[in-house]
Order: C-alpha cells, then sequence, then structure tokens
C-alpha cells in the first residue's frame, strides 16, 4: 500500500517536471540567426536596415528595444504582417511608402526573422543614432 502511493507521488513529480519542460522548451524560440540573416540578405533588408544603425529604416537592435516590454506573441504578429502586407512606412525625410514585402512565404522563415530582430541586444528606443 505505502509503496503503491510513492509510485503515485513518483508518477505526480515526473508528469509535472515533464510538462514543465514542455513549457519552457515552447517558450524560448531557438533562433537561427544565420538563417535570419541570409534571408534578410537576399531580401534587400540590409539596403534599409543595419543591426545597430539607422539607415532609411531603424537599427534592428532599435526595434527590438523599441518592442521589448510589449506582449511577444501580438509583437511577432504584428512584425510579420509588416513585412508581408505593404503596410505604409514612414521615411526618415517624412515621406512615406509601402514598407518592402518579404518574398518569402514561409512563416517559420519569417518568424525565426522577426524573432532574431528582437532578440538584438543593446538597442535604444527612441534611437540615439
Ligand atoms: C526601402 C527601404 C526598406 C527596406 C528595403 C526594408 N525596410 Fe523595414 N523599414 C523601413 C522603414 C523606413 C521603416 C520605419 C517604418 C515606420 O516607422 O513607419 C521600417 C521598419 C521596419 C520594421 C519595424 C516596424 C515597426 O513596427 O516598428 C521591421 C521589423 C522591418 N522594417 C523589417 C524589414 C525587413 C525584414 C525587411 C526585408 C524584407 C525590410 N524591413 C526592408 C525601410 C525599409
Amino acid at each position: 500500500m505505502k509503496c503503491q502511493m510513492q509510485a503515485s507521488k513518483l508518477f505526480n513529480v515526473l508528469a509535472v517536471s515533464i510538462g514543465l519542460t514542455f513549457v519552457y522548451s515552447t517558450s524560448a524560440f531557438a533562433v537561427d540567426a544565420d538563417a535570419a540573416l541570409s534571408l534578410a540578405r537576399q531580401n534587400g533588408c540590409l539596403k534599409c536596415h543595419a543591426v545597430d544603425k539607422h539607415k532609411d529604416g531603424p537599427a534592428y537592435r532599435d526595434i527590438a528595444a523599441k518592442y521589448k516590454d510589449k506582449d511577444h506573441a501580438e509583437t511577432v504578429k504584428k512584425l510579420i504582417n509588416h513585412i508581408t502586407s505593404g503596410e505604409k512606412a514612414k521615411f526618415p525625410d517624412g515621406h512615406e511608402e509601402e514598407h518592402k514585402i518579404i518574398k518569402v512565404k514561409d512563416v517559420a522563415q519569417q518568424t525565426n526573422l522577426i524573432e532574431w530582430v528582437l532578440s538584438l541586444p543593446g538597442g535604444k528606443w527612441p534611437e540615439t543614432d
């Protein structure tokens, strides 16, 4: 009897730790930085963006700073929409044009690119350079 109870307790402990492992492994996105950078390069994103300085568009690390206190899942959705819908983008000289639409349709690759941008450290918002 006693032995049986211990077995079921052990089972509960195992179930909880497996559950936790699952939660932790799905919440932290494993960014493939090389894939993200080469996707950005192939799509001409780096003509207007750099990791650490403002070109026509904000530095990627500053975009990470802009959204760091926002709901992460919502931000990923919003930014995927930003690079797939051709919404209006404001340029430094004040004119507006449709933002570049990424050529790749694969949501996993789009997500990896956005997660990479959001993972970049050292940015500031509002931007300083
Ligand atoms: C022709 C120049 C240009 C190109 C090419 C370009 N962008 Fe942008 N991007 C901008 C500008 C300008 C903004 C600022 C838009 C604004 O604040 O209204 C911007 C903003 C962004 C943002 C931030 C949006 C936000 O809500 O803060 C992301 C993310 C982004 N671009 C990603 C990309 C990716 C990925 C690519 C390649 C597929 C790309 N951009 C290509 C000019 C460009």
